[in-house]
């Protein structure tokens, strides 16, 4: 709680006069009348306040005073889904100035916002804060997500140690998945096994929906089905992380449902990995990730050119960007809160900096009916991804207790 305190007097003090930041949490989804989709918080909101509960609105001001409202106690819905905090009970738990309930926002939000010519508010059409916030007419408007996004791109300690866990939790599940992997397994039971296994070590829930992807599923990028059967000679693709007391992971392996790589699918994969690692140690402060993404490109297409994927010179095929065909997405992006944390847009070069955390995620995707592949490397989808934390000199792998190399994967699998 300490360092969001202070990341909120941090803020503060990038507020210009006479401004405001208003943030609101995310509405409560139903799937019907009484039964609701699983809640998390919005995850700016999440970000300054730890404050869990829907239907809350929070108010920072350049003088760092903080003004939460929540809901009012309820005993008939508290009935049904449980206590909700009392407006002391949240004041002192979340280090929080002024603390009021909902009923009282009419009355002391017009009071609040007086004399405020400047708001950084993001309108989200489900909020029932929206159209009360358009009420107010204020002189100027920004986004109060571009406003925090540079400073949710550095974690703190705190954040890093809560990825870290995520990490973990991730490389755990990630050996369990290897392990059940045979012939006939389901890639839905295998998800089951994956989910089991990150509750188990405590996760609160998936960083996003995982992907367990056989043999031409693999080739999907979001694929997320999950419901073919794992056949012999087939390559899963796993890309699954755990979200850890908000914070994400996201880690990508390759594992051989037989146990074991045929020649080729061997010898492109220790390309794709000796890529991978080159990769990661590009990553140091000041470096941009649009080089990294270049340096891909570059090894990516040489590659293709040495698996007869591609022809011509290198040059050429670069210019062309034709390794597009077998790899349409770039080196990675920012992790944290979300799976895709504030990251870079396209444009931005995406300067590197001492705290950030990143994914590095190459990948090569061969079609079903792609004639210029060996057999054997037809159907076939690799990537393999780790979570990278930017440190002062360089970068440390979050993610490198969890094997790639091709002989730990086989006998993990086999
Ligand atoms: N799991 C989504 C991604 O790798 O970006
Ligand atoms: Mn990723
Ligand atoms: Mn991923």
């Amino acid at each position: 709680m300490k360092w969001r305190k202070y990341k909120r007097k941090q803020m503060a003090r990038s507020l210009p006069k006479s401004s405001v930041l208003v943030l609101s949490s995310l509405p409560q989804f139903f799937r019907q009348v009484d039964v609701s989709y699983p809640y998390r918080q919005e995850s700016n909101f999440y970000y300054l306040t730890g404050f869990e509960q829907a239907e809350s609105l929070f108010l920072l001001f350049p003088s760092a005073r903080s003004v939460l409202f929540i809901q009012d106690k309820n005993p008939l819905k508290e009935i049904w889904d449980g206590p909700l905090y009392t407006v002391k009970e949240a004041q002192k738990k979340y280090g929080i100035d002024e603390v009021y309930s909902l009923s009282q926002l009419d009355e002391a939000l017009p009071k609040k916002l007086r004399g405020v010519s400047k708001v950084f508010y993001d309108s989200n059409s489900n909020s029932l804060f929206d159209k009360k916030m358009r009420a107010f007419k204020f002189k100027k408007k920004e986004s109060a997500f571009h406003f925090l996004k540079n400073f949710r791109r550095i974690k703190e300690r705190e954040e890093i140690s809560s990825i870290q866990k995520a990490c973990s939790c991730s490389i755990q599940a990630h050996k369990q998945v290897a392990k059940a992997l045979r012939p006939n397994t389901s890639e839905r039971a295998l998800h089951g096994v994956f989910i089991q296994s990150i509750m188990e070590q405590g996760s609160d829930r998936e960083a996003y929906q995982g992907i367990f992807a056989c043999g031409a599923n693999a080739t999907v990028l979001h694929y997320v089905k999950n419901h073919s059967i794992c056949k012999k000679g087939e390559l899963l693709l796993v890309d699954a992380g755990a979200e850890y007391g908000y914070y994400s992971s996201d880690i990508s392996r390759v594992y051989p449902v037989s146990g074991r790589f045929s020649k080729n699918q061997k010898k492109l994969y220790t390309a794709l990995l000796k890529l991978q690692k080159q990769l990661i140690k590009e990553v140091k402060p000041e470096v941009t990730l649009k080089s990294v993404n270049q340096k891909m490109n570059e090894g990516i297409t040489q590659i293709l050119l040495e698996f007869g994927l591609l022809k011509g010179s290198l040059k050429k095929n670069l210019k062309l960007t034709s390794h597009r065909k077998y790899c349409p997405h770039s080196v990675g992006h920012l992790l944290g809160l979300d799976v895709h944390d504030v990251t870079f847009k396209k444009g931005e070069s995406g300067v590197l900096k001492n705290g950030m955390v990143l994914t590095i995620e190459p990948g090569i995707y061969i079609h079903r009916a792609d004639k210029q592949a060996p057999e054997d490397l037809r159907a076939v989808g690799l990537r393999i991804e780790d979570d990278i934390l930017v440190t002062q000199t360089g970068q440390k792998n979050l993610t490198k207790k969890l094997p790639k190399e091709v002989e730990e994967i086989e006998e993990l699998c086999s």
